[in-house]
């Protein structure tokens, strides 16, 4: 028998094992995926949601603090929390409190509440910029910023940087190929413009290429995390953002920083820990404990070049807004979350939590003196089965889905859920260091097993 032959039955019947015990603990679940699969696309309310490793969807009962319980009462430490959306934890009291009370006396109005004054403020606190404005998603706010971008500079083109997420943005959904040409990322369903018509693209941390693109005098913006964390987390590389702050200054391009994800680094996100000076900022999914709501801040020139288009009468058409952005129910959840949670010490809670995390990942990592790597970036860390990446494409060519999929898969069988799509744990305040050592003996396992076959 050839080593493949070996190596692939090994991992076959590993994956078996696994999802032979997920189909004994989940029979309701699969009772309900098989309905669901008779009106819904890919059977899910959101297709992704079968994109986790398991063979069906589990169907979620109820989840509160780090725990979450499937509708077979089989009860889970969530790392995954919502991919970010549940950063304070799930359903934290005072969100709750708030909602409950706005829910009851008007969810939505197209007018504003006098709970928008905590809300500006406090988001103005934390990022440093004066204007903001209230929305459903990040994704949304991204596409507003990088429209008020435009706007503003009169130029077409979007400059983000290779394997970036910024959420269903087309202008942003371009890598580069082998080649170093602007492709759509793959995977991005429906024809789409040609992003090299829209968009620029050049690695994170390239400070040269950053350079030579803009000095084309067409973009209008740059977008980006201030750490990359949807290819794996790749920080910043030390002045990188100065260089970028004063490049985009120099060519005349706005500066719109992501803080999505990178929430995860403190009160203010990385913007407030690494004093950026963006022109715009998006902060998306934690601001609102898990309600679908997010900001986009500006600085006083943003605000006053953006005041005349908003204030014409069309303005409703103006493309920055929906009908539901801001609603009261929205802001009740925003106000309260940045009250009392995702505060100073909250982080000091959650970010030594992410250190154990990272430490414990890494020790297995080393007992068994694996290629693989785990980056810790506050409350969060990831691992990724790699060594010496220094750019994102070098990450996207080193993803081991085999091996992966199977310790998500074995993680889950062992009450432990990781964010899909990523290998990313994030920490909320209830989440304690026993969970966070179960995640450690679990991986260990696991990759005991996927070495074994490999
Ligand atoms: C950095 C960043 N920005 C924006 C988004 C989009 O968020 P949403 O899907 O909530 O619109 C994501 C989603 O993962 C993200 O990672």
């Amino acid at each position: 028998m050839s080593q493949t032959t070996t190596h692939v039955s090994g991992f076959t019947k590993l994956i078996d094992a696994e999802n032979e015990r997920f189909r004994e603990t989940h029979p309701r679940s699969y009772d309900l995926a098989t309905q669901t699969a008779k009106s819904l696309l890919n059977g899910v309310p959101m297709s992704w949601m079968t994109h986790w490793a398991t063979p069906f969807p589990i169907f979620m009962d109820r989840a509160s603090g780090a725990r979450l319980w499937d509708v077979d009462s089989n009860e889970y430490v969530d790392f995954c929390l919502g991919d970010t959306g549940a950063m304070a934890g799930h359903s934290p009291r005072a969100t709750v409190e708030a909602m409950n009370r706005q829910a009851a006396s008007g969810i939505t109005g197209m007018l504003a509440t006098a709970d928008a004054i905590a809300v500006g403020e406090e988001l103005g606190r934390r990022f440093g910029l004066p204007k903001w404005q209230i929305v459903m998603t990040a994704t949304d706010a991204n596409r507003y910023v990088l429209r008020l971008a435009r706007h503003i500079t009169g130029r077409p083109k979007v400059l983000v940087f290779n394997w970036c997420y910024h959420g269903t943005v087309d202008e942003t959904l371009a890598v580069l190929d082998d080649d170093g040409r602007i492709a759509r990322r793959p995977g991005v369903v429906g024809p789409t413009q040609a992003p090299s018509e829209t968009t620029r693209v050049v690695e994170f941390n390239d400070v040269a290429a950053l350079e030579r693109e803009l000095a084309h005098g067409d973009v209008a913006c740059v977008i980006t995390e201030p750490a990359l964390t949807n290819i794996g987390i790749i920080p910043p590389e030390p002045r990188f953002h100065e260089a970028l702050r004063e490049l985009t200054r120099a060519a005349g391009a706005l500066l719109i920083i992501d803080e999505t994800h990178t929430m995860c680094a403190g009160p203010g996100g990385m913007t407030a820990e690494l004093a950026l000076a963006p022109d715009l900022l998006v902060v998306g999914k934690s601001i609102g404990g898990g309600m679908p709501v997010a900001a986009y801040g500006m600085t006083e020139e943003v605000a006053r070049a953006a005041s005349p288009a908003v204030e014409e009468p069309d303005q409703n058409i103006s493309g920055i807004g929906g009908t539901l952005s801001g609603n009261a129910l929205a802001v009740a959840a925003v106000r309260a979350t940045l009250a009392n949670s995702l505060r100073a010490e909250d982080y000091a809670r959650t970010i030594p939590l992410a250190a154990r995390w990272t430490e414990g990942v890494r020790s297995v990592i080393d007992e068994m003196g694996l290629p693989w790597s785990v980056t810790q970036l506050g409350c969060r860390a990831e691992y990724w089965p790699a060594t010496g990446r220094r750019t994102a494409a070098d990450a996207a060519k080193m993803s081991d889905e085999e091996a992966t999929t199977y310790l998500h898969l074995h993680a889950i069988n062992r009450n432990v859920l990781l964010a899909p799509f990523h290998n990313m744990a994030l920490m909320c305040p209830a989440t304690s260091e026993a969970d966070v050592d179960l995640h450690t003996n679990v991986f260990r396992e696991g990759l005991r097993n996927v070495a074994a076959v490999r």
